[in-house]
């Protein structure tokens, strides 16, 4: 049971797609002391997600949705939002792209983590493109999500150098790492800007 520290904390709602590595650095945040939020709901549109055993492990009450129809799937995961007073939602590494009129529901309250200084390399294949592009210098963002795809305001950046020996799969490791970094800490700054 969460002692009181005399401030409520924040309800948020992860949606996820696939490893889940994001996830867990969140619900270890959500448990340290004086933590700002806590994770209410996990949502993924795959029902293999590795990330889903991290829901079990840490008794964090999951959902999986079958996106093939987005707006039954969407009335259903806002319905179970509202149930349970969700603030913010968080995408890490979830792969579905949310409707506007979903997004408008949670204006300027939804964020993502993206593989890439934005507004550089939008869309998928980031660490493939940064490479084949001889950058000197990639990265993670967390943004704030709008209805254009990886384009909403800024939160927090984290820039990464390239090496000339990487391939697509060191780069993201080494990215992966910050994201961890970094995505905490955006949303612990959007909850102290609510
Ligand atoms: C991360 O690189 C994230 O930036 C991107 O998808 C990946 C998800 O990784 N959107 P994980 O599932 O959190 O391990």
């Amino acid at each position: 049971m969460a002692k009181s520290t005399g401030f409520k904390k924040i309800n948020i709602a992860v949606f996820i797609s696939g490893t889940g590595s994001n996830l867990l650095n969140l619900i270890k945040h959500s448990k340290l002391k004086n933590s700002k939020f806590s994770i209410k709901i996990i949502f993924s549109n795959n029902k293999k997600a590795q990330g889903l055993k991290y829901a079990k492990k840490y008794r964090i009450p999951f959902k999986t949705i079958n996106y093939k129809n987005k707006k039954t799937a969407e009335i259903y995961s806002l319905s179970k939002l509202k149930q349970k007073k969700i603030k913010i939602i968080c995408l890490a590494g979830f792969m579905k792209i949310l409707s506007a009129d979903f997004i408008k529901r949670f204006k300027g309250k939804i964020l993502n983590i993206h593989p890439s200084l934005l507004p550089k390399y939008k869309g998928l294949d980031t660490h493939k493109r940064a490479l084949k592009n001889k950058e000197k210098y990639s990265g993670c963002s967390v943004h704030l999500v709008n209805s254009q795809l990886d384009a909403g305001k800024i939160i927090l950046q984290k820039r990464v150098r390239v090496y000339n020996n990487d391939n697509p799969e060191t780069l993201a490791k080494r990215i992966l790492k910050q994201e961890h970094k970094i995505y905490p800490l955006a949303l612990n700054k959007l909850i102290s800007n609510s």
